[in-house]
């Protein structure tokens, strides 16, 4: 039987997550919003990509969840995004309500599912999403690790001339402006980031990168970025619905790892079939610790 990917919200970040899934022909897909016409109307011209682009799957647009029924995964995406001056957590009430009813429908069609937030603010999503749905904590994850690593790497990659492909690294902790780049285990094919550049350097690539979504809304002026977010969160789909185990960044719900309780905060996780299948509670330096207790404060304070 094929797989079955619904995207929640038919913006620019949702279209996107299902342009990439159709693209690597991993699930049918099921586009929905409440804006009559703009998920139909994306969910054609997707659909009509695949001669072309030699794509062979589903494309369905749609306002109800009735054609969502029995989704393997649910990406939700939907929500008010950020204007130049915003901080992700102005966003908090607008998209409270958009991600609560979205969860209830879900779990109403779809009570197998794996939920992928990426609606800011991110974390506090995460734990919306988590307490409506009722859903066992391995189903419920965030998508900003991947992200918020996509951009210190390519920050890396740039710096050094190098592929990004060789850049190694992880983002930890809530994604705002607090979040931790674990320079000492960031590498290039194993070489030590510190060996390559100097610590001014690596300072300078760590703000950057805590401030990544900010500089393209800046740019933008009108929203927020789209393609990567929608990258990020198809690489945790296509790891899920492959069984691939891949160990990426995710937001993730802690009862104790790290020191960290009742928290949605981005872990190293294990991403298969059953979605969260182990957390990685890495040795962190004490300097690391303070930073990722630093960014857990700032998401909940
Ligand atoms: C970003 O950082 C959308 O939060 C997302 O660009």
């Amino acid at each position: 039987m094929r797989k079955k990917v619904t995207v929640v919200g038919a913006g620019n970040v949702g279209a996107n997550c299902a342009l990439r899934v159709a693209e690597k022909e991993l699930a049918d897909v099921v586009l929905v919003d409440v804006v009559e016409g703009v998920p139909q109307g994306k969910g054609l011209d997707l659909a009509q990509s695949g001669p072309v682009q030699g794509y062979d799957v589903t494309i369905a647009g749609c306002n109800d969840y009735a054609p969502t029924k029995d989704s393997d995964i649910v990406i939700i995406t939907a929500g008010l995004a950020r204007k130049p001056g915003m901080s992700r957590d102005d966003l908090l009430f607008a998209n409270y309500d958009v991600v609560r009813s979205a969860t209830e429908q879900i779990v109403a069609h779809s009570p197998n599912a794996i939920l992928i937030l990426v609606t800011n603010p991110l974390d506090a999503m995460c734990w919306t999403s988590w307490t409506v749905s009722k859903f066992p904590k391995q189903r419920v994850i965030g998508m900003a690790g991947v992200l918020d690593t996509a951009r210190y790497r390519t920050f890396i990659g740039e710096a050094l001339g190098v592929s990004v492909q060789n850049v190694q690294a992880m983002v930890l902790g809530g994604h705002g402006d607090t979040m931790v780049p674990l320079v000492r285990l960031t590498s290039v094919s194993g070489i030590p980031l510190t060996e390559l550049l100097s610590a001014e350097q690596i300072e300078a690539i760590v703000q950057r990168t805590r401030t990544g979504g900010a500089e393209i809304v800046k740019h933008l002026k009108t929203g927020s970025a789209y393609y990567a977010p929608s990258a990020a969160a198809v690489e945790m789909a296509e790891s899920i619905l492959k069984d691939q185990k891949k160990v990426l960044p995710c937001a993730a719900y802690l009862e104790g790892e790290y020191g960290i309780h009742n928290l949605f905060v981005g872990v190293p996780c294990k991403l298969g079939a059953a979605g969260i299948e182990k957390i990685y509670e890495i040795k962190l330096t004490a300097d690391e610790q303070t930073e990722l207790n630093k960014s857990v404060k700032q998401r909940v304070g």
